[in-house]
């Protein structure tokens, strides 16, 4: 994997951009944050870091269980949201075949389809029990805190279902749970039901845990080569090794700090733009990682700070026909990742059938692989013109291992941006604010105050409903 932040730079990009001699202005901010990122893996409060160690046991428990039950159901489906959620369907989009779920079944190497239910729209499960035979399906219920609103009811109403169609006992074995080992409902559900489970450690939080039976479930379910992408991980991990003083060695803490000096330049925003379907997801993924971790109100010290950058998912070249307008004439707001492949999976060439078409014709004979480089190439040619602040992240190929690499890459990166905004990455307030004020409105008790709350909140103004 390689990190190219030439056009960030002022001398390539002009004033917008950042001066060289910014990030030797910093090196107190950067000693600071990377004294903070040895302690607190030391202490155990980034807890995600070892996990591309220490979970061969895990890895044996869920390929045995793999083995076990795969071929007792059609489909593996994940009831989960945000951190529980989105790195499972990145992950399976960037490694499996774009039409998983439409090949049949010897061609999906015997694995079950995969499905992500992330959502609580009444559509969405209604429809999808017309689409599957929802009997032959095995439910990954999964939840760190085990209390999440939008999963645990999506639960409920699969067990329902199941222990109708099929009774209780049946009905277990179609259900398996990832989620804290102690604290919250489902671990407790699970015991008393006697479900399977699959543990999340408790101080990995919910957006850095794909690397967890979070993730290395679903995955391995569709026959990903979980291994692979720890390896990976461990990979990117011996790269960025912690306390490296120079930056220049360390592209997650490069990337993260070319973010923090362009936040200081009023640049609020950073889209992420793969050139690679296989890589659009991992767009969303991050988009989560980026936005719940740095956008937070107050600092360390309790002061109000108010900072973060909005994340945004774009896709080459689809989207140059829909946002690169805005990005190259539109406000100085913002940094465009370009996320590049070196080397596509497949090869597809241009026939040659208008030849005597000028502006066509130049197509002819030319491969898709090498009309979208040279797309991402322009694109990234027009903005370093424009005077816009790009970077380009290219991975060899997207394989397990550049897979781990890379999450485990913009981890590392949010963690050490969050160092050096002095703000805590790793919870969610404002995130909490709106699950404690559901739980209010639908009286749930414990949450009398909140409700007291919202009830003195006033009421909206007619007049400007229309
Ligand atoms: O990163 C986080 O902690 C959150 O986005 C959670 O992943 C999300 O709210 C779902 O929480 P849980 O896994 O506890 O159901």
């Amino acid at each position: 994997m390689q990190l190219d932040f030439n056009n960030m730079l002022r001398e390539r990009i002009g004033e917008q951009g950042i001066p060289v001699d910014a990030i030797q202005k910093l090196a107190y901010p950067i000693a600071k944050a990377n004294k903070a990122m040895v302690e607190k893996r030391y202490v155990g409060k980034m807890a995600w870091r070892d996990l591309p160690y220490n979970q061969n046991e895990v890895v044996k428990d869920i390929l045995k269980y793999v083995e076990e039950m795969k071929n007792e159901i059609d489909a593996f489906v994940v009831l989960g949201i945000g951190g529980s959620a989105l790195g499972p369907i990145s992950v399976q989009q960037a490694l499996n075949h774009p039409f998983y779920n439409e090949l049949p079944r010897e061609k999906r190497g015997g694995y079950p389809k995969l499905y992500v239910l992330d959502n609580v729209d009444p559509e969405r499960l209604v429809y999808f029990f017309q689409a599957v035979d929802p009997t032959r399906c095995l439910y990954n219920v999964i939840s760190k805190s085990g209390s999440t609103s939008e999963t645990m009811s999506q639960f409920m109403i699969v067990q329902q279902m199941l222990e109708e169609k099929l009774g209780k006992e049946n009905a277990k074995k179609l259900i398996v749970c990832t989620t804290d080992a102690e604290s919250g409902n489902l671990i407790t559900i699970a015991k008393t039901e006697g479900y399977k489970n699959f543990i999340i450690p408790s101080a990995v939080g919910g957006r850095f845990s794909e690397l967890t039976p979070v993730g290395l479930l679903p995955a391995a379910f569709c026959g990903i080569d979980i291994k692979g992408l720890l390896e990976g991980a461990a990979q990117m991990d011996a790269i960025c090794k912690d306390g490296e003083i120079d930056i220049h060695k360390n592209p997650p803490y490069m990337f993260a700090l070319l973010h923090y000096i362009a936040m200081t330049m009023g640049k609020n925003i950073t889209v992420l733009m793969p050139y690679a379907d296989s890589l659009k997801f991992i767009s969303d993924w991050f988009a989560q990682l980026w936005a719940e971790s740095l956008g937070k109100q107050y600092n360390n010290e309790g002061e109000v700070v108010s900072v973060g950058q909005t994340p945004v998912k774009a896709l080459g070249a689809t989207d140059q026909h829909s946002q690169v307008q805005l990005y190259a004439e539109g406000p100085y707001d913002k940094i465009i990742v370009f996320l590049g492949v070196d080397e596509y999976r497949e090869t597809i060439t241009i026939p040659k059938t208008y030849s005597d078409m000028p502006s066509l014709g130049f197509l002819g004979g030319v491969t898709h692989n090498e009309l979208i480089k040279t797309m991402q190439a322009a694109t990234e040619y027009a903005l370093t013109k424009a005077g816009r602040l790009n970077m380009t992240i290219t991975v060899p190929k997207v394989t397990p291992q550049t897979v781990g690499q890379l999450l485990y890459f913009f981890e590392v990166a949010t963690a050490y941006a969050g160092e050096l905004l002095n703000i805590d990455a790793f919870d969610q307030p404002g995130v909490e604010e709106g699950k404690n004020a559901t739980y209010a409105m639908f009286g749930r008790p414990g949450y009398e105050d909140k409700r007291a709350e919202l009830d003195a909140a006033p009421a909206k103004d007619k007049k400007y409903i229309i």
